[in-house]
């Protein structure tokens, strides 16, 4: 059985697709403050396949451990956490306590439960201001904000953890930057509020919600000026985890991989591509640069592929394809029309 953490977000159900349909059994624990119920039930159409579901706070260890009690797990896989950077700027203290106290209570379970095998969602952030593209796992860390930092800690609690228990098999999947969709249109990216990443903004401008793309600063050193990341279709991110699992199961001790794809395209490569291939306009205009972000942010994947036997398949094409897929299919995501007006969060 995989306890996969986080479930029902964006990366996290496309994943438990994968594992459903590769015979996985599954159960997800989600306190749903960044997803909807609904996702459990569009999981089930796309796979056709049962899983169980906790409503559960990966924070809160008496009731996580009824879960521990209930199922027999083999391993874990922790996408549980908030991920916003700016927001993370505003309340460090919610992110710190969120995602370190969430980690820390599934590795005491971990233990208490003879559970050895574990997944971690970590992040191309951890590489801080890298000068240098492409990026191999090897290269130095760092961190700009809170939500990096408790990335970067947890992924030292890791090398500790492994160092003092050689039975552990720990898996750390650093994520370049996640767009696309399922093929079917039913389950996809959505944002509470405004979003904050380049691809739910562009197809939030698509739908007609937001009026135009402001791209934050063209004097990058960059081909054309303006910032260029490694966009990875979330189908291939979630086959990933299937490829970590896999390798897991051969006792490694502790694994670090980059989840990318090894191509940069820039912000105007992407609108460009969204508006071919979907055949729609984007109005955007250049405003100032966003504090904190970079020129230039692609991995090398080499790593991924020569251990794990994993490559991305999914180009920019598709992904743009897949994102307009879902978005055209649920401009309001998986609630009714006031869901984008409300702008709480976790
Ligand atoms: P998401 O917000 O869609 O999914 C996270 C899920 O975790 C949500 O369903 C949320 O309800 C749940 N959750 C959060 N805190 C919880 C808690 N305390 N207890 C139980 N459930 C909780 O985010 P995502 O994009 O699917 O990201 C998944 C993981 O991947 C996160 O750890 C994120 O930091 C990491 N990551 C994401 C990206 C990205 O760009 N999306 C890039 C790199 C790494
Ligand atoms: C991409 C490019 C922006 C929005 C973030 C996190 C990172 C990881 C992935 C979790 C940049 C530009 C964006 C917009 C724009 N998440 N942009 N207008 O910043 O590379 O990475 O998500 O771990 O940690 O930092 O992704 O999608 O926000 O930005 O011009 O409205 O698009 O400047 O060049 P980023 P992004």
């Amino acid at each position: 059985m995989i306890l996969v953490t986080g479930g029902a977000g964006y990366i996290g159900s496309h994943t438990v697709i994968e594992l459903l349909n590769h015979n996985y059994q599954v159960v997800i624990v989600d306190n749903l403050c960044n997803s909807s119920e609904v996702i459990l039930d569009r999981i089930k159409k796309i796979t056709d396949k049962n899983f169980k579901f906790y409503n559960i706070d990966v924070t809160q260890k008496d009731e996580l451990k009824k879960v521990f009690e209930e199922n027999h797990i083999d391993s874990i896989i922790h996408f549980a956490a908030l991920k916003a950077v700016g927001e993370s700027v505003l309340k460090p203290l919610e992110y710190y306590k969120n995602n370190l106290v969430g980690a820390l209570t599934l590795f005491e379970l971990m233990k208490e439960y003879n559970v050895n095998n574990f997944v971690f969602s970590s992040s191309a952030t951890v590489y801080g201001n890298s000068k240098i593209c492409p990026i191999r796992e090897d290269f130095q860390l760092s961190t700009t904000n809170p939500y990096g930092a408790t990335k970067l800690m947890i992924e030292d609690v890791m090398r500790d953890l492994s160092k003092a228990n050689e039975n552990l098999n720990l898996a750390i999947l650093r994520y370049f930057n996640p767009i696309g969709a399922h093929i079917s249109g039913i389950i996809g990216e959505e944002p509470n509020g405004i979003p904050n990443n380049l691809m739910p903004y562009i197809t939030k401008v698509a739908t007609g919600t937001l009026t135009e793309l402001s791209i934050f600063g063209d004097d990058y050193n960059t081909h054309d000026g303006t910032g260029v990341r490694d966009y990875i279709h979330v189908v291939d991110l979630a086959k990933g985890h299937l490829k970590a699992l896999q390798k897991l199961e051969q006792n490694p001790g502790l694994i670090t991989y980059n989840l990318g794809t090894g191509q940069g395209y820039s912000v105007l490569d992407l609108v460009k591509v969204f508006e071919e291939v979907n055949n729609i306009e984007i109005p955007y205009k250049i405003t100032s640069r966003r504090p904190g972000d970079i020129d230039m942010c692609y991995a090398d994947p080499t790593k991924a592929f020569i251990e794990l036997g994993w490559t991305a398949e999914y180009g920019i094409e598709r992904m743009c394809q897949d994102s307009w897929r879902w978005q055209r299919n649920n401009p309001y995501g998986y609630e009714k029309e006031d869901h984008f007006l409300d702008m709480g969060t976790c």
